[in-house]
């Protein structure tokens, strides 16, 4: 069967992307799926084994940085659309080593942007190049409001920055060369094949190994999450119905203070594991703050819903509990993906608290 679209998704052996590529694959067979990854240490061939031999999927190891590599790809897979999320995620990482959250988060989206311009030649009809971004861009709010698709820009971590002048530049090609562009900006995701260096899988694997829980500045800090099958779906919603040009914001409405987060976490994991109830909550550590740590994120997602019919499906507790149950039932995933290099990287962040 010919493919009738062929979506470039780059960074699909990630978290978010493996949820995307999977429901892709199994959703869309007359579409064509063409993942390129670079591998870092956040991206897993493993996310995806259920789908490696999907007869739409294709995947390709290398770097959005890599000009003739994007050229061969567009040329030989007639690529008509494109679903962005490589990036470096971790706003920790970003503020030890900032350079490559520049380098992949922005010149890599120029570079990806130029590729798609290039290869597209100006005939748009039946393309679409779609970002896909952070709530994080808008900064930081108070203990009232929400982020909706005009608030102002206000990025204030290296990650957030590179992200939002991300945003910027995917716009600044709609608007001066008239691509076909789409963004969508998404608050914390949750669920399955997450990296252990954020916080539900970091906190799930520290309670797992009886180590204890480092809980930034007072907790109290605010995050809406969303389950990553939901984002999935909303992205699904936006590259088919949204329009061009347009920026759609995407939320749980689901939030939590992470001290709450966390002490919901530990009595469930005392439940799962068979452990007297509060032992998990006796591990939390209250750490050193992270720098220029954002007060309280919050979507207002009233523009998906009203205009693309999307909301999210999953609530938080039986989110929770499914998040938890796959990693105690995925602990090989896990020690695979927290050895080596990883073992440094959290002895250098959490110098305190490691062992
Ligand atoms: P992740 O870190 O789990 O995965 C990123 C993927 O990108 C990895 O597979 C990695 O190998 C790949 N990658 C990195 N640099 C690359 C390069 N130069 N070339 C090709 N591939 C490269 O990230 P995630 O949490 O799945 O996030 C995916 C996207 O969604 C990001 O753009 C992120 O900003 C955005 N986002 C994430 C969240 C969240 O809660 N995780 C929320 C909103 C938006
Ligand atoms: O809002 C969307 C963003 O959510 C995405 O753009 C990012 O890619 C993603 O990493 C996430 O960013 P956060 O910084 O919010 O996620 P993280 O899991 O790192 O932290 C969540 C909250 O928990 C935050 O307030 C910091 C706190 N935290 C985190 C870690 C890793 C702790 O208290 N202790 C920890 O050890």
């Amino acid at each position: 069967m010919e493919a009738t679209k062929n979506v470039l998704v780059t960074g699909g052996a990630g978290f978010i992307g493996s949820h995307l590529i999977r429901h892709l694959v199994q959703n869309y067979p007359n579409y064509r799926i063409i993942n390129l990854d670079k591998l870092t240490y956040a991206g897993n061939l493993e996310n995806l084994r259920d789908v490696e031999n999907a007869p739409n999927y294709v995947f390709i190891k290398g770097d959005i940085l890599d000009i003739q590599l994007l050229q061969n790809l567009f040329q030989e897979y007639q690529i008509d659309s494109v679903i962005h999320l490589a990036a470096e995620s971790h706003v920790d990482r970003s503020i030890s080593n900032p350079m490559q959250f520049i380098e992949t988060n922005i010149v890599g989206t120029v570079t990806l942007l130029n590729a798609a311009r290039t290869a597209w030649e100006g005939e748009y009809e039946g393309k679409r190049f779609y970002h896909v971004s952070t709530d994080e861009v808008y900064g930081t709010l108070g203990e009232t409001g929400l982020f909706t698709e005009d608030t102002s820009y206000d990025p204030r971590s290296p990650y957030s920055a590179s992200k939002a002048s991300s945003d910027h530049l995917v716009r600044a090609y709609y608007h001066t060369f008239g691509m076909p562009v789409i963004l969508s900006n998404c608050s914390n995701n949750y669920g399955p094949y997450q990296f252990p260096e954020k916080l539900l899988p970091l906190m799930i694997n520290n309670i797992r190994h009886e180590k204890t829980l480092p809980v930034y500045g007072d907790g109290k800090y605010t995050r809406d999450w969303l389950w990553v099958g939901d984002h999935a779906s909303a992205i699904d919603r936006v590259f088919h119905e949204g329009k061009d040009g347009e920026t759609y914001n995407i939320g749980g409405n689901n939030e939590w203070k992470n001290i709450d987060l966390v002490h919901e976490l530990c009595d469930l994991m005392d439940e799962l594991l068979d452990r007297p109830a509060g032992s998990s909550r006796k591990l939390i550590t209250f750490v050193k703050d992270r720098p220029g740590h954002d007060r309280r994120y919050a979507i207002d997602a009233t523009k998906i819903k009203d205009e693309l019919g999307w909301e999210p499906t999953v609530q938080a507790r039986e989110g929770l509990r499914l998040t938890a149950k796959w990693y105690l039932d995925n602990t090989e995933w896990v020690e695979r993906v927290t050895s080596g290099e990883y073992q440094k990287y959290y002895e250098q962040q959490y110098q305190q608290e490691a062992g």
